[in-house]
């Protein structure tokens, strides 16, 4: 039971911690200063913010108390304050959760702060979650690696989950903006279609990173010796499930790149049909993406080798 509450912890965490550093980045790549400030398409981006800083802070508090439970060998109501204090006192875990807090009240603070200065509180919010994420390589295989080494996995687990999380706020951003049923103009269709292709090249950018330091997270936690015997372990099994979800959200990436948003642009189709394409697809990135988080959620916490 425990580990099923830590499994569906670390999958909520690393979604609501990506949706707050990648929507916050969204809007410093993809618009303008006047669109930023722009109270519809602004606000629309700053809305969930708040309460996803909020809920960030009460899962990160719920996911601490259930890895003590878990340590102490006991249930998730049978942990004391002791117990918990001790756990933050003396553990790596317990200091990345106390940064990651405090990571967290300066997001709030950012959060409140968007609709006066859009553009500095979105950095802040984007460099507050990104610290926010990157504490959470000391709760996987990240954590075990020792010396110098450990601290370049872990450096290059953050990256990882950094420019996921600019990928997959992207595509929140996007469906909050080309949301079906929303009354459309010629101005919000160009901007649409601008952003997209905005986002084309920072999402090369964040596809290769996730790639390249995703091989050195496998090359670091399995080896490339070791593959044969990794395969035949449910951990190895679930990152090659987790390698075709990704070969998955390339090809709809592809496709919303070099198939919709021209559509969007030219007004091939009316601008219902295009946005309604578009909204498809990225619902469709986005479950492959959310898919994604809830397998390393769970083969994060297994051995790398263990067949039973
Ligand atoms: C959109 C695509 C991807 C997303 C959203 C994603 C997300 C993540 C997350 C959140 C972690 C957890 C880190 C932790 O627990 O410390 C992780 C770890 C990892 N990722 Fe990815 N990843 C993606 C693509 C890839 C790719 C393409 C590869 C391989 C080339 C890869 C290989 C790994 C490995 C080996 C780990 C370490 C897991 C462990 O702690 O045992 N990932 N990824």
């Amino acid at each position: 039971m425990t580990d099923l509450l830590l499994v569906s912890i670390r999958f909520a965490l690393f979604a609501n911690l990506m949706l707050i550093a990648g929507l916050a980045a969204f809007p410093l790549y993809a618009l303008t200063p006047g669109e930023q400030r722009d109270c519809e398409t602004g606000r629309l981006l700053h809305r969930p913010q708040l309460w996803l800083c909020l809920f960030a802070l009460l899962l990160s508090f719920g996911g601490m108390a259930a890895l003590t439970a878990a340590m102490q060998g006991v249930g998730a109501l049978a942990i004391d304050r002791g117990m918990f204090l001790a756990m933050v006192r003396e553990t790596d875990v317990g200091a990345a959760w106390l940064v990651r807090s405090a990571a967290l009240l300066v997001a709030v603070a950012a959060a409140l702060w968007l609709d006066r200065s859009p553009t500095l509180a979105a950095a802040i919010l984007f460099a507050a979650g990104s610290a926010a994420l990157a504490t959470l390589a000391w709760a996987g295989h990240a954590a075990a690696t020792d010396g110098a080494l450990g601290w370049l996995h872990r450096a290059n687990d953050a990256l990882h989950m950094i420019a996921a999380a600019i990928w997959l706020g992207a595509i929140a951003a996007f469906l909050l903006l080309l949301r079906p049923g929303a009354p459309w103009s010629e101005a919000r269709l160009a901007v649409a279609a601008r952003s997209l292709d905005q986002f084309a090249r920072i999402g090369t950018l964040c596809v290769l990173v996730i790639a390249a330091t995703g091989l050195v997270n496998s090359q670091i936690v399995i080896g490339a010796a070791n593959i044969a015997r990794s395969a035949a372990s449910p951990y190895g099994q679930l990152l090659a499930a987790k390698l075709l979800l990704f070969a998955a959200m390339l090809v709809i990436a592809a496709a919303n790149r070099w198939r919709l948003t021209p559509a969007l642009r030219q007004g091939a189709a009316t601008p219902d049909q295009a946005l309604t394409a578009m909204h498809t697809s990225l619902m469709l990135e986005a479950a492959a993406g959310l898919a994604i988080l809830g397998l390393v959620a769970w083969f994060g916490m297994l051995d790398p080798f263990a067949t039973g």
